[in-house]
């Protein structure tokens, strides 16, 4: 048997795929495009920014890696709290299409988005806020 041996020049290949791989989730177009539609839709109930304030929703910075509902000292619905999905680029974008069939019971009085373009592009703009 023949075994090849996984060399340093095969590492940096993997690692280059996993990168491009992200890059390739989210084109700095599709943050520009999500920023703009985070203004129009979001943004009268939700800060991104880093220490932004609670509004009647809860600050979205660091959101991808949080549990829903759990954000200290938001008063959340006991739907989201329950919930309790890990938010990440798909978790986000299936609440956002239709926040009341995703979290049946959610506070959040937004009717959804229709286009899937534009979810993905508000996905990548929350998760370029680092
Ligand atoms: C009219 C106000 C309003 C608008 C507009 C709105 N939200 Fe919300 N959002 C809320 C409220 C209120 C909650 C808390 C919901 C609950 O506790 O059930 C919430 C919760 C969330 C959560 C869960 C956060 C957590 O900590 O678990 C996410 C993610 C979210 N909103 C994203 C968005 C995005 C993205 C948009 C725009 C496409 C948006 N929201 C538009 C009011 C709003």
């Amino acid at each position: 048997m023949h075994k090849r041996k996984m060399g340093p020049l095969s590492g940096l290949l993997v690692l280059l795929a996993a990168q491009s791989a992200l890059a390739a989730d989210c084109a700095p177009e599709q943050v520009q495009k999500g920023e703009a539609l985070f203004g129009s839709d979001c943004s009268v109930c939700h800060s991104a920014k880093q220490g932004g304030p609670a509004m009647m929703g809860p600050n979205l910075h660091g959101l991808y890696g949080r549990k829903s509902g759990s954000l200290a000292g938001f008063s959340y619905s006991q739907a989201m709290k329950a919930k309790a999905v890990e938010w990440q680029l798909d978790s986000l974008e299936q609440f956002i299409a239709q926040p009341q069939s995703f979290v049946a019971g959610t506070y959040m009085p937004y009717a959804g988005m229709a286009d899937a373009d534009g979810r993905r592009a508000v996905g990548c703009f929350l998760g370029a806020q680092k």
